[in-house]
């Protein structure tokens, strides 16, 4: 598999597609270059069979994200800016709404749109060393990844504008505490750890795991009453799977 272009990079092991952040030398900074080879990564996972589950890390030592690409963005007017902004949307969006879980792991800096881009994962996993934060105040903006709004509907009103109005970094052991991670470990168990995970999802029916995503992200976005209806077509669609007709029989005849 060639890669788009260096910066990010996508390899496939088994049922795992790993997506990598590769500019170390810029703590993996996003910039127009990255987010369009992200997006090309995205696509590929989502139409390859053999890919149950994405997983998404930073190369280099010292950082996942650490956030859209300042250099890039100084010189920028609303314009641009704004199509900036446009173009990490399309990738929260297309994270979002993939048929595969997209796992995020996460050592050292996960910042501004690092952290947004993690925020619209499925499950987030770190290592001790993780720092993460909404530091855009900081610069004189503010999130643009649609961070304000998930971080606010994944942990609360009071603590997302404390973090997004302070520009507080927190640890792994606070981002565990505020429910934003699924669990924290030591680095050199991170992407193990993450392989794992993503391998006991993909040991599930595909149908009933891309099913379950998709109800569980359209419910924040629609009321409760239109909500559990959607869930009521998406728990039938089940039924239309040979891995519903297996997994029913085999539990009938007390087999695995
Ligand atoms: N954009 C561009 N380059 C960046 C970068 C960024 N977000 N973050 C780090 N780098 C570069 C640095 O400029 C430096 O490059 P040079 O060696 O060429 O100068 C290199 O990466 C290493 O960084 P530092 O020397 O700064 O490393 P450090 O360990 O001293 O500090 C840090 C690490 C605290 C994360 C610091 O780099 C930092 O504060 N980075 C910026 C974090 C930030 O503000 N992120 C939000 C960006 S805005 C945004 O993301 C908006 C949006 O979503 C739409």
């Amino acid at each position: 598999m060639t890669d788009l272009t260096e910066t990010v990079l996508y390899r496939t092991a088994g049922s795992i597609a790993w997506i990598t952040f590769n500019r170390p030398e810029a703590l993996n900074a996003l910039n127009t270059e990255v987010n369009l080879a992200l997006m090309e990564c995205l696509n590929r996972a989502e139409v390859d069979p053999e890919v149950r589950v994405v997983i998404l890390k930073g190369a280099g030592e010292k950082a996942f994200v650490a956030g859209a690409d300042i250099k890039e963005m100084m010189t920028m007017g609303s314009m641009e800016a704004r199509e900036f902004a446009l173009r990490a949307k399309q990738v929260t969006d297309k994270i979002w709404n993939l048929k595969k879980p997209v796992i995020a792991a996460i050592h050292g800096f996960c910042l501004g749109g690092g952290f947004e881009y993690a925020l619209a994962c499925d499950l987030r996993i770190a290592s001790e060393n993780a720092k993460m934060g909404l530091p855009e105040i900081s610069l004189g903006i503010m999130p643009g990844g649609a961070g304000t709004q998930r971080l606010a509907r994944l942990i609360g009103l009071t603590k997302a504008k404390e973090l997004c109005l302070t520009g507080g970094i927190i640890d792994a052991a606070q981002a565990l505490s505020l429910g934003i991670l699924n669990s924290v470990c030591p680095q050199e168990e991170l992407f193990p750890e993450a392989a794992a995970l993503a391998n006991k999802i993909a040991s599930k029916s595909p149908h009933s795991v891309s099913l379950i995503k998709s109800a569980i992200n359209k419910g924040t976005e629609i009321d409760l009453e239109s909500a559990a209806h959607f869930e009521i077509d998406c728990f039938a669609l089940c039924f239309s799977t040979e891995e519903q007709k297996k997994g029913m029989e085999a539990f009938a005849s007390r087999r695995k």
